[in-house]
Parts: C-alpha cells; structure tokens; sequence
C-alpha cells in the first residue's frame, strides 16, 4: 500500500477520534491542558495528513505557491494554528472561541470512501454502508452534546455524567429517527427549536439509510430480481394478447429453462459495455466448454480455438422447434451445448440422434447445397452458432479441419 493511503488511514482514524472529542470538549468539559495540546496536536496531524494527500492524489507540487490558494487547503492550513494556546492569553480556558475552527478537520472522516476505492472486490454493500455507520455515530454524538449543553430536557438532575449522556444518546436516537417516544420531550425554546431541527434532520438522514439498506436486500440477488420483473412483463404481455393457455405454458417454460440454466441472463448484452479485449476474453471463458465438449476439436491449439469461440452466438429452441428444414439455405453451423436435436429426413423419418457436444449444419455449407435434412429440437436445447461466412474462414484458414470436416460429411452421407 502507498504511503498516501497510509496517511489516509491515519486521517480518518484521527479526524474521527477528533470528532468524538471536540463535542464534549465545546460543551463545557474542561479538560487538563496536557489533553487540551494533544488533542490540538491531534488536528494539526489531520491538516499534515490532508495536505499531503490533496497533493499526492493530484499530482501536484506543493512549491507552487498558486497550487496552495485553495480554499479546501486554507482550511487545513487553518487547524493547524495551536489554538489551545488560548490560555496564555485568557483566564478562563473554558470559553476558547476558536476551538470551534477545529471542527473543520472533522469532515476528512468522509475519506473513508476513497480509501474503500482501493479495494476491487469490496461487496456493494459494505462500500454502501461502512461510510454510513461511521459517520452515524459522530452525528449521533454531536447531536447528544448538544442536548446536553441545551439542558437535557425535562429529564432531572442526573447521579453522574454517564448516565447524563446515555439519556442524551437515546434522546438522539429516538429523536433522529423521529420515534420520539416523549419520555424525553424539550421542556425551553431553544430545545425545542434543536429538536425540530433534529428530526427534520433524522428525516433525511434515516431515509437515506433505510432506502439505501432497501435497496441493497434488493439488489443482493440482483439475478433473480431480473427474471421476476421479465416474468411479470412477459405475464402482462400474455395476458393483454389474450395468449393461448398452451402457448403461455410454453413460453413460462422457456424462461423458466433461462432461469435454471442461465440464471435469467439469455444473451451477452449485460456485459456489452466492456472494453473489447475484456469482452473476447470473456467469450473465450464462457464457449470454451462448448467446444471442448466438440470431439473433433479436441487437441486443437489455444489461438484456433479462441478464433472460433469468439464468432460463436448462443441461442435456445423450446422443445419441438424446428431450427431449420429440408431445403433450407444453409446459413449457419450449430454446435449444442445441452440438449437433445432430431435430424429428419423428408419423409419425417429420425435419421439421426445429435446430443451434447455433437454440430450439425455443416454439409449444406461444405457443399453449397440446401439443407438435405431437417433439424428438429427435442428438449429444451441450448445451441451455439456460427454463422457461414466465419464457418467457411475458417476451414480456409485451417485446411486440418476442413479435411476432418470433409470426413465427416462422407461419414454422415453415407450413414
Ligand atoms: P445440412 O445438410 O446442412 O443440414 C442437415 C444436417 O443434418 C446436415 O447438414 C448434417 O449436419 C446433419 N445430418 C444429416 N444426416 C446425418 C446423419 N446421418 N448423422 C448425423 N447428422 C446428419
């Protein structure tokens, strides 16, 4: 890992220790003044921190002095004045106005999404919601000191400060998410201003979380969530067509073979947007079970293979579809990958059984003759086609498997 992200790591810890700190430390806890400067420090270290990343991240120099007239660095450049020094000039310690400038470093917290960045196979869900749940607890807490330093509420005098703040942080909970069971209720104006802020607050801020949440049990499976919603299209459509009840059970049963097969995704188009050498490695993975499944090829080099793989297209064809007939121009070579296909001959007569890993289609392309049969699917059958001018490139280019092609043309004539 870069030193830069090292930094980052240390910016996010500190701005967070910060914000947890600086709340207590404006509503009225004095602390010893050794805290007081290591906090200080504390703040300094975010600016140190954020200054080198915002030059690391855009790769520009820190000695042009136009690159530091920005107001994301005055900030930084801002916290890093010792402002808990105040006490060398002030006798109380407790009213240091520009302890509130500090709050400005509080905000690197939300480098925690560029940290997440660095990591590729981060779940959505936990990119989603890391940022969230750190940032929930800072508001949460801030929003308790307030409470607090605005008089608690109707709630009496408590025995110590913890249980003070405990009742502050469920005031902030309920509040925020505007339960507001009203055991806790603003009792003077400026509490029940800050309330009215809160929950208006909490509005945005549970609604985000809730949708976001919603939103990711829903896209957890993502692949299902697909199909249900082209089920219910497809249904629509049945039923707004007035779609025959055997038609209907044909094409449920056609969708529910994508889904069990394919998990909903028919075609290659949800990946279409990637770069094209992703894309042609992608489609060398996905057919090369097909054509290894191919007796002929078997033992055929990679580059021939993966030349071949890329021009094939998958299709289906529902049980008792015919995928073309005697007669037929021949367009295209079939390779199947699951299923069973009847090769019929003019009369109707089954002249041959073709299953996994079998082609057909080839001889009306060897040939240049129309189809001499016709090709009929069984089941269900999960087909890959290549189409006739990439079938007949590549026979002239691998004279090999023409001549094995050739065989098997006589073989299937003479059978
Ligand atoms: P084609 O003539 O293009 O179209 C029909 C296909 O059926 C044919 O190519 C062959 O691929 C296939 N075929 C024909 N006869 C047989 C057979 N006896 N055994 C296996 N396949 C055959």
């Amino acid at each position: 890992m870069p030193v830069s992200e090292w930094l980052r790591i240390l910016l996010i810890i500190s701005s967070f220790v910060v914000g947890f700190w600086l709340p207590i430390r404006i509503v009225g806890y004095i602390p010893p003044t050794s805290l007081e400067v290591f906090f200080d420090l504390l703040v300094s270290a975010v600016s140190i921190c954020s200054i080198s990343i915002y030059f690391s991240d855009r790769e520009i120099s820190p000695r042009t002095l136009s690159n530091w007239l920005k107001p994301k660095l005055m900030m930084d450049l801002l916290c890093l004045f010792p402002f808990s020094l105040w006490f060398f000039f002030s006798d109380s310690q407790a009213s240091n106005p520009f302890i509130f400038i500090n709050l400005l470093a509080v905000r690197h917290v939300s480098q925690i999404k560029k940290f997440l960045d660095n990591f590729d196979d981060l779940s959505p869900l936990a990119y989603r919601l890391t940022p969230i749940f750190m940032t929930l607890p800072l508001l949460v807490h801030t929003i308790s000191c307030i409470w607090i330093a605005l008089g608690s509420g109707n709630i009496g005098p408590d025995p110590d400060a913890t249980t003070t703040y405990i009742k502050a942080v469920y005031w902030a909970f309920t509040t925020l998410t505007t339960v507001g069971y009203g055991d806790i209720s603003a009792k003077t104006s400026p509490q029940m201003l800050f309330t009215c802020g809160v929950q208006l607050i909490g509005v945005g801020v549970f609604g985000y979380i809730l949708s976001s949440v919603a939103g990711l049990i829903a896209r957890t499976d993502a692949a299902r969530e697909h199909h249900m919603d082209n089920m219910d299209r497809v249904e629509t459509f049945m039923r707004i067509h007035h779609v025959p009840a055997e038609l209907r059970s044909r094409i449920r049963a056609y969708y529910h073979f994508i889904w069990k097969n394919k998990k909903g995704y028919n075609d290659h188009s949800v990946l279409s947007h990637l770069p094209d050498k992703i894309q042609s490695e992608l489609y060398f993975h996905i057919n090369q079970g097909v054509l290894e499944k191919v007796p002929f090829l078997k033992g055929a080099e990679n580059d021939i293979l993966q030349e071949l793989m890329l021009e094939l297209r998958p299709t289906i064809f529902v049980p008792g579809e015919r995928i073309f007939k005697a007669g037929d121009p021949g367009d295209a070579v079939y390779f199947i990958h699951q299923g069973e296909v009847a090769i019929l001959n003019d009369e109707q007569h089954r002249v041959a059984t073709l299953t996994e890993g079998h082609f057909f289609g080839e001889m009306a392309l060897i040939d240049d003759r129309p189809r001499m049969a016709s090709a009929v699917s069984v089941t269900f059958t999960d087909l890959y086609v290549l189409k006739r001018d990439e079938f007949k490139k590549f026979l002239r280019r691998h004279p090999h498997f023409h001549q094995h092609m050739n065989e098997v043309v006589s073989a299937r004539r003479a059978g």
